[in-house]
């Protein structure tokens, strides 16, 4: 029996009282915090880092769920670190070295995770799966909440499930961009184990509401 994880994106939460919105989300039985960190660089967009993860961190045990879209990846883990990230991940375009990101994650005590675009290919995963906790495979392109999911993701999401389940270790299968209720079983069909979901939990105003969070698990 797969045990299923839903992470809600902070991205599409309020902002001016997110620590009552992760709250909220917690209380409805959220596994993960995913927190969307992004850099005006790596992608068109501008958002949080270290010091609002560390302020929430005393919020929740849940897991903080760091998704960098930065480049350069290695100087910020640290800092993550230190703010209480529990698993980091990044993209191989991002980073010189992709082993050594990971090594450099894993030293820092924390989990560690490699997250595909929609036309990233599959084969960054060849030299490395095994030494991975978790595999992003991105259904929209990476900068914005809101954005419709690409079915392509879907064969990509199976394809890595076998390389998964052929090596045989526990690693997440987490799935990003467009998860609404109409597609996440469809998506758990084709091998995520594990859901980011920002304006389907937060809705086009940016508050949270527990109705929203309970049909998305009620469609899985
Ligand atoms: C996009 C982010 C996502 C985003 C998902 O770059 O990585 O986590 O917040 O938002 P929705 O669920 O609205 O597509
Ligand atoms: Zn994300």
């Amino acid at each position: 029996m797969v045990k299923y994880r839903i992470a809600p994106s902070i991205l599409s939460a309020n902002f001016a009282k997110l620590g009552e919105e992760i709250t909220a989300v917690i209380d409805s039985g959220a596994d993960f915090i995913h927190f969307d960190v992004m850099d005006n660089h790596y992608v068109p967009n501008l958002t949080i880092g270290p010091l609002v993860c560390e302020a929430i961190r005393p919020l929740t045990d849940a897991i903080i769920d760091v998704h960098l879209m930065v480049e350069p990846v290695d100087r910020i883990v640290p800092d993550f670190a230190k703010a209480g990230a529990n698993i980091i991940s990044f993209h191989p375009e991002a980073t010189r070295h992709i082993d050594r990101t990971i090594g450099l994650i894993k030293e820092q005590g924390c989990k560690a995770g490699l997250v595909f675009n929609p036309a990233t290919p599959l084969n960054y995963l060849d030299h490395v799966l095994d030494k991975l906790d978790l595999v992003l495979i991105m259904s929209v392109n990476p900068g914005f909440g809101g954005q419709k999911f690409i079915p392509e993701a879907l064969p990509k999401l199976k394809a890595v499930r076998k390389r998964i389940d052929e090596i045989g270790k526990d690693i997440l299968l987490e799935i990003d961009g467009g998860v609404k209720v109409d597609n996440i079983a469809e998506i758990a069909r084709a091998g995520a184990d594990t859901f980011v979901a920002g304006s389907a939990i937060y809705g086009a105003g940016r508050d949270s509401d527990p109705h929203r969070y309970d049909s998305i698990v009620a469609a899985l």
